[in-house]
């Protein structure tokens, strides 16, 4: 199938269909000003040529097997291709959870060892904040990203301190279901292809995300393979936008975007780079307040409730009391 006009060109069998409709995020060169608009006014775009990775188009599984050095790095292993994230420091307020995914630390050689094993059955996917433990190989291709293009992004749009580059290293298919982070990131492709569906704050309650105390917090409730459209009525209503990310390319992916991220199957393993930065500080309120700001107070009131009542079962009677009969 093509992935649509104003996609990368891919051919690709079986790209799932979901029940929502998309449209293409639009693919500029970095020099468009349409670009630059877009990402003062927190809308995705994929740039094309950014230049942002193109010292590391080398890399590969064989490449950083090389040169990434022996440390540590932090392994999810799930037993379907999806990895439902899960905060562990809330684990404690849902006593009969159960983590869709382990948390593994392992070296490198013995990561690319369990992806090669064609009797192992588990899936895994790296993700690994790169640090000063990778070899000098790797510290130079790093150095050559292109950071004078995103840091002038970064000091020309007011975001804060650049906190972490995860490299994502994932196997032929894997998926990261619907979440939304709370950082702006430009998502930097260097090898495979994957596919985003991305939703604006306005979805936020056609997706349904899990209680900010639940380990599944920033993450829809929805499976998306399988809607329970009685439970999640609003579902129905999610419309959204669309691409596929090959090597080179770089998303720009707003805060509080909603996003699930696919490895395209049947293409192989995928490398990728983020850029995570904070939000700026708000200089000025101005109303009406932006979606992203009602996101945030909606978080920020959902948390303070949870503290002072001290007890997740009372969280929802409480919130049901405010509402229902009043504001519904
Ligand atoms: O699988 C992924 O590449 C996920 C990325 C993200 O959630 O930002
Ligand atoms: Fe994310």
């Amino acid at each position: 199938m093509a992935t649509g006009e104003a996609h990368r060109i891919v051919d690709v069998e079986n790209v799932k269909q979901y029940t929502f409709s998309t449209e293409p995020v639009p693919r500029l060169s970095c020099s468009d000003p349409e670009a630059e608009k877009r990402i003062a006014n927190d809308q995705p775009v994929v740039l094309t040529d950014t230049n942002l990775v193109t010292s590391a188009l080398h890399w590969n599984e064989a490449f950083l097997r090389t040169h990434i050095g022996d440390g540590k790095f932090t392994v999810f292993t799930s037993d379907s291709h999806k990895f439902l994230y899960y905060d562990d420091k809330k684990l404690k307020f849902v006593p009969n959870f159960k983590p869709p995914t382990r948390h593994l630390e392992m070296t490198f050689d013995q990561f690319i060892d369990k992806i090669e094993d064609k009797n192992n059955s588990k899936w895994y996917y790296l993700q690994q904040g790169l640090n000063d433990t990778v070899g000098t190989q790797i510290v130079f291709d790093f150095m050559g990203f292109n950071w004078s293009w995103i840091t002038e992004q970064q000091k020309k749009n007011g975001w804060g301190t650049l906190t972490s580059n995860l490299l994502f290293l994932g196997m032929d298919g894997v998926i990261t279901p619907c979440h939304y982070d709370e950082q702006q990131n430009f998502f930097a492709q260097i090898k495979g292809y994957k596919r985003f569906l991305l939703f604006d704050q306005d979805m936020f309650e056609c997706l349904y995300p899990y209680p900010v105390f639940h380990p599944h917090d920033r993450q829809s409730q929805v499976d998306f393979d399988n809607p329970d459209f009685e439970k999640f009525p609003k579902f129905r209503n999610l419309k959204g936008l669309e691409t596929v990310l090959g090597p080179g390319d770089v998303l720009f992916l707003p805060t509080y975007w909603w996003h699930q991220v696919e490895s395209l199957p049947g293409l192989g393993n995928t490398l990728s780079v983020n850029f995570w930065y904070k939000a700026g500080p708000v200089e000025k309120i101005v109303y009406p307040l932006t979606s992203q700001q009602k996101v945030s107070m909606m978080r920020n009131i959902e948390k303070m409730i949870t503290d002072a009542l001290n007890n997740t079962a009372e969280v929802a009677p409480f919130f049901q009391n405010l509402v229902v009969g009043r504001y519904t």
